[in-house]
């Protein structure tokens, strides 16, 4: 593969894909088509050499953008959607539109264009909330907020241009990513820079003991290229974390590195549909050689300290569109 375009590149995760591929593969040219919404951010690409990437602004639910920028591209690799629950909730219309209008876009584009491989980033939350165990790849859907029923709908989409097209789709399901560069509604970036601000940090109540599986982001990066590269067509591949943690316990470990203590704990009002925990089985991308390498102990303590260090980069985030936001989802909590 020599120019892979990446769409939704300047988000949290696309970036962090971005750079991998230009450290990984000295002779890829990465396009970024990349929207610029409230969370597309371009200090997420200022280490990311220029001479090696092309940046386009263009809307994924643009027919007319999304053919132009993936003309020469051997593969494309989706990260562009909206991502965040709580706001699909407050409203979902720019959710469809992003989700599955725009993944229907970079299908038809590529099955004009004969892409070699089209690899969609999905989400565990796509199969719902489980007790116990943890989902595989042939486990039914049972997306349980707009967020994640949008993101079914682009999957789907998907898997029906593989089997009625051939369009070579392949579609990764990803677990809660953290790490550098997390736009602050999330909560482990929002609670660590509440924290170093000495502000409350909004924990749900009643989700205290509710669980997610934390992913080191360049882990999921390095999945996504396995997935990309070694997966097979009209396949799905799990990519879990192996970090299955309580709301409360992520809470209480970012207030001891942050040297805070549970006073700043604010609970507020649930998250309607809440669910209580993901968990998936990453047997299947396993087989193909990846495994995640960065350790929770390590990958938590090294990120709490770049938000520490890059108070540059969240302090012009938290003081835009963001307050707004803010105030909107937690003003009457
Ligand atoms: P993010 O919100 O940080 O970034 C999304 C990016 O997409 C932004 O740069 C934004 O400008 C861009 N974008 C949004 N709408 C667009 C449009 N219509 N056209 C072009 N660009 C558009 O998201 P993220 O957390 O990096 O997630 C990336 C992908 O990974 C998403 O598809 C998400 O569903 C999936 N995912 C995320 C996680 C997670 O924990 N963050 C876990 C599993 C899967
Ligand atoms: O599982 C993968 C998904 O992880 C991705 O597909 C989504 O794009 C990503 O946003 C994330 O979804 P979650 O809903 O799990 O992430 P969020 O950071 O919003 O919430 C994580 C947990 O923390 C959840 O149980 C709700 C809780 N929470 C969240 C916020 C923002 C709080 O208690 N308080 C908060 O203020």
């Amino acid at each position: 593969m020599k120019r892979i375009l990446v769409t939704g590149g300047a988000g949290f995760i696309g970036s962090a894909f971005v750079r991998y591929l230009l450290r990984e593969y000295p002779e890829v040219h990465v396009v970024v088509l990349d929207k610029l919404t409230y969370a597309g951010n371009l200090d997420n690409l200022r280490e990311a050499d220029p001479a090696r990437h092309t940046f386009i602004r263009g809307d994924i639910a643009d027919a007319a953008a999304v053919r132009e920028a993936m003309h020469g591209c051997d593969a494309v690799v989706n990260f562009a959607a909206e991502t965040h629950v709580d706001r699909s909730i407050l409203g979902a219309a720019d959710f469809l539109r992003t989700n599955v209008e725009g993944v229907y876009n970079i299908l038809e584009a590529a099955k004009e264009q004969g892409t070699a491989r089209v690899l969609l980033v999905s989400t565990d939350e796509v199969y719902g909330s489980i007790e116990q165990g943890s989902f595989k790849e042939t486990d039914p859907l049972n997306p349980r907020n707009p967020y994640s029923a949008a993101k079914a709908g682009g999957e789907l989409i998907g898997r029906s241009y593989f089997t009625t097209f051939g369009v070579p789709v392949i579609i990764t399901r990803g677990s809660n990513t953290y790490g550098p560069y997390q736009y602050p509604e999330k909560v482990l970036p929002l609670f660590v820079t509440n924290a170093i601000d000495g502000e409350p940090l909004p924990l749900y109540k009643g989700g205290e003991h509710n669980v997610r599986d934390w992913l080191y982001v360049d882990d999921h990066c390095r999945g996504i290229d396995v997935a990309l590269r070694e997966g097979a067509p009209g396949e799905i591949y799990n990519i879990a974390g192996g970090n299955e943690r309580e709301n409360i316990a992520l809470t209480r470990r970012i207030l001891a590195l942050t040297g805070r203590d549970e006073s700043l704990i604010r609970l507020v009002a649930d998250r309607p549909g809440h669910d209580r925990r993901y968990s998936i089985d990453a047997g299947k991308i396993r087989a193909l050689g990846w495994k995640p390498l960065m350790d929770w102990d390590e990958g938590i303590v090294q990120t709490v300290r770049w938000y520490q260090d890059n108070e540059w980069w969240w302090r012009k985030i938290k003081s835009g569109e963001f307050r707004q936001y803010y105030e909107r989802q937690y003003g009457n909590r």
